[in-house]
């Protein structure tokens, strides 16, 4: 490691930006399964797109079905698929996207970690708060249920931990309002710190 040297381009972060007249940031959905994260998520990206923003939305299910296919949800395995997340979430924001995930990720070190990555007010945290009783009621997937019959081992919240955020740019219960309503707040929240108008 110690013979790689880093390369700097002449086309920078901000040339890209610039490019898109767009400010990069990447805003990191975290929450239990069945909280809306993707939902909120997908919901936030659709009205950036529509507003002319150049978005890209990278989801937990989704990934999992490639980049982080060999990975299972042991502690080991969420700590490298989140690594590997963080990192191809920096290249896109590099890249001069605005970019939503929708990880569990469940604890604060490997949020913080992915925070680490990112200047200053690029990272946005968003603890998608929904209780858990709720989450296990709508249980979109049957997992809560697999998962309560020991059917699923290491499931968050049941048999594996969620460590809650406690400074997250913003906090949104998706059992509270509706969705519409939780998209507003979203853009207010960057509104007011001038990622879009
Ligand atoms: S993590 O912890 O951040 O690496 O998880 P993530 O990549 O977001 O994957 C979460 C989705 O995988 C499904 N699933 C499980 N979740 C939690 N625990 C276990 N054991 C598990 N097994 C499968 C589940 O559908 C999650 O989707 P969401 O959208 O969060 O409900």
């Amino acid at each position: 490691m110690s013979d790689i040297v880093w390369h700097q381009h002449s086309i920078d972060q901000e040339s890209r930006a610039l490019l898109k007249g767009q400010s990069p940031v990447l805003l990191w959905f975290t929450g239990l399964s069945g909280s809306g994260k993707s939902t909120l998520a997908g919901a936030l990206e659709r009205a950036l797109y529509d507003a002319g923003f150049h978005t890209y939305l990278l989801d937990g299910d989704n990934v999992r079905h490639g980049l982080c296919k060999d990975l299972g949800f042991s502690a080991d395995d969420r700590d490298e698929n989140l690594r590997r997340v963080g990192e191809v979430a920096k290249l896109m924001v590099d890249a001069g996207l605005v970019v939503l995930s929708a990880f569990i990720s469940p604890t604060k070190e490997e949020r913080e970690r992915v925070r680490g990555l990112f200047d200053e007010g690029r990272f946005i945290e968003v603890h998608v708060s929904t209780p858990i009783e709720v989450c296990e009621a709508r249980d979109p997937k049957g997992l809560y249920k697999k998962a309560r019959a020991g059917e699923i081992k290491d499931f968050t919240g049941i048999s594996a931990p969620y460590e809650t955020p406690t400074a997250a740019e913003l906090t949104i219960d998706t059992n509270k309002g509706d969705l519409a309503s939780q998209v507003s707040a979203l853009l207010d929240y960057l509104a007011a710190i001038q990622v879009i108008d």
